[in-house]
C-alpha cells in the first residue's frame, strides 16, 4: 500500500494531530494543531500545549507501557473550549523516536448543545411542576369534603382549572416551538394577507382587552401587498405581540398596530412590510432586551406567571420570523412603552 498521501491526509484532517517522542516532546503537528496551538509547537513539552491533568496522565500511561487507547475529555481554563482527547502508542521501532499520538478535537459546540438541552429539560420539568403541584394540593384538600364549605371548594376548583390550563398552553407551545425550530431551514410556502390576520386577532382579542382597560388603535396602509409565507405562523407571531401589549400595558391606554411599507430595511433583501405593535406599559429595561427572545425567559417571573404566560411566546415568535427572513426588533423607554417591529420580506427570497 502506498502511504504517500499520508501527509496529505493529515493536513486535511480538521482535529489537531501531534506526534510525541518519549519525552513528550512535539515531533510533529498538522495544520490544524498548529491553527489550535497559535505557533511553531515543535520540540516543546507537551505540557504546553495542555497542561490538563487527564490528558498529560494519559499521555504518561502510554509512555509507560499501557497498550490501549486512552480519551478523554479536556476543557480549556482560559478559552473555556472543550476537546475530545484521543491518546494512543505507536511503538518503539520508529526511526525518528516518535512514541505517541495525541488528537484533539474541538467538541465546545457539541458541549454548549447539551448544556442548553439540559437547561432546557429542567426548565420545562421546573414549569410543569409548579401548577401539578398546585393542583395536587387541591385534590388532597378537597378529598376532606369536611374541611371544605362550597364556596371554597368553587374557589380551588376554579384555581385547579386555571393551573390546567396553563399546562396545556406550556405543552402547546413546547410542541410549537419543536415544530418551527424542526422548520427552521425550510422556506415556508404560501401567503399571507397580513390586514386580514390583524383584523381578526384584533376582533377575537376585544374582550380580553377590553376587559383589562385597552383600546386598539390600527393605522393600516391600504396597499398592503401579500406577504409570502404561512398564514398560520404568522398569525401566532402577531397574536403573540398583541396578548403581549395587552398584558404588560398599563389600564386604559392603547395598543396601537401600524403597518408601513419599506423599500429597504436592514437585514432583509428587497422591499418589506413592518408590522409595528406599540404599548404604553412600563416598558422594559435595556439590558433585559437582548435576552427576552430566550425560552422561558421573563422580565418578572412572578408577574408573568400570574398572568399566565408560558414564556415561550417571544422564543417561537423569533423562530418563525427568522424562518420567513423577517426581522424582530425591540425598542422600550421605561415608564413609556414598548415597540415591537416585525420586518416580513414582500417578495419571496431567492427569486
Ligand atoms: N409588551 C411588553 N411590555 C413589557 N414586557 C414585555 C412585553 N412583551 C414581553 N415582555 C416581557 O418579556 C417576557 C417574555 O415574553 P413572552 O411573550 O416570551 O412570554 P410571556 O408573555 O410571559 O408568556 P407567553 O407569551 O408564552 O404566554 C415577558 O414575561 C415579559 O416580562
Ligand atoms: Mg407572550
Amino acid at each position: 500500500m502506498s502511504k504517500s498521501y499520508l501527509p496529505l491526509l493529515l493536513n486535511a484532517l480538521q482535529d489537531a494531530v501531534y506526534v510525541l517522542d518519549e519525552d513528550r516532546a512535539v515531533l510533529f503537528a498538522n495544520p490544524a494543531a498548529l491553527a489550535m496551538f497559535g505557533g511553531d509547537p515543535i520540540g516543546m513539552d507537551f505540557v504546553k500545549i495542555s497542561r490538563h491533568p487527564d490528558c498529560i496522565g494519559a499521555i504518561g500511561e502510554i509512555l509507560s507501557g499501557a497498550k490501549t487507547t486512552k480519551q478523554v475529555v479536556t476543557e480549556d481554563a482560559l478559552s473555556g473550549a472543550s476537546y475530545r482527547v484521543i491518546v494512543a502508542d505507536l511503538g518503539h521501532d520508529n526511526e525518528d523516536g516518535a512514541r505517541v499520538v495525541v488528537s484533539m478535537t474541538d467538541v465546545s459546540d457539541l458541549r454548549e448543545a447539551e448544556q442548553m438541552r439540559s437547561d432546557f429539560v429542567a426548565n420545562v420539568s421546573h414549569e410543569l411542576r409548579s401548577p401539578l403541584t398546585a393542583v395536587s394540593g387541591f385534590i388532597e384538600t378537597l378529598q376532606d369534603e369536611s374541611a371544605v364549605d362550597p364556596q371554597q371548594r368553587q374557589h380551588f376548583l376554579s384555581v385547579m382549572e386555571m393551573e390546567a390550563q396553563r399546562m396545556v398552553r406550556l405543552i402547546a407551545d413546547l410542541l410549537s416551538l419543536s415544530k418551527v425550530e424542526s422548520q427552521q431551514r425550510m422556506r415556508p410556502e404560501g401567503e399571507a394577507d397580513i390586514g386580514a390576520i390583524i383584523a381578526r386577532i384584533t376582533t377575537t382579542l376585544a374582550d380580553s382587552a377590553e376587559r383589562e382597560g385597552k383600546q386598539f388603535e390600527l393605522k393600516l396602509t391600504t396597499d398592503m401587498p401579500p406577504v409570502p409565507g404561512s398564514e398560520d405562523e404568522l398569525t401566532q407571531v402577531l397574536q403573540n405581540l398583541i396578548e403581549n401589549a395587552i398584558k404588560y400595558g398599563r389600564r386604559d391606554t392603547t395598543v396601537t398596530i401600524e403597518t408601513r411599507l419599506m423599500d429597504t430595511v436592514p437585514g432583509i433583501n428587497g422591499p418589506a412590510l413592518v408590522i409595528d405593535v406599540k404599548d404604553e406599559g412600563e416598558g422594559i429595561a435595556q439590558r433585559h432586551i437582548p435576552r427576552l427572545t430566550e425560552r422561558f425567559y421573563r422580565v418578572d417571573t412572578h408577574r408573568s406567571r400570574n398572568k399566565g404566560g408560558t414564556g415561550l411566546g417571544l422564543a417561537i415568535v423569533k423562530h418563525i420570523v427568522h424562518r420567513h427572513r423577517g426581522r424582530l426588533q425591540i425598542s422600550s423607554k421605561q415608564d413609556a412603552g414598548s415597540c415591537f417591529s416585525v420586518s416580513l420580506p414582500t417578495t419571496r427570497p431567492g427569486r
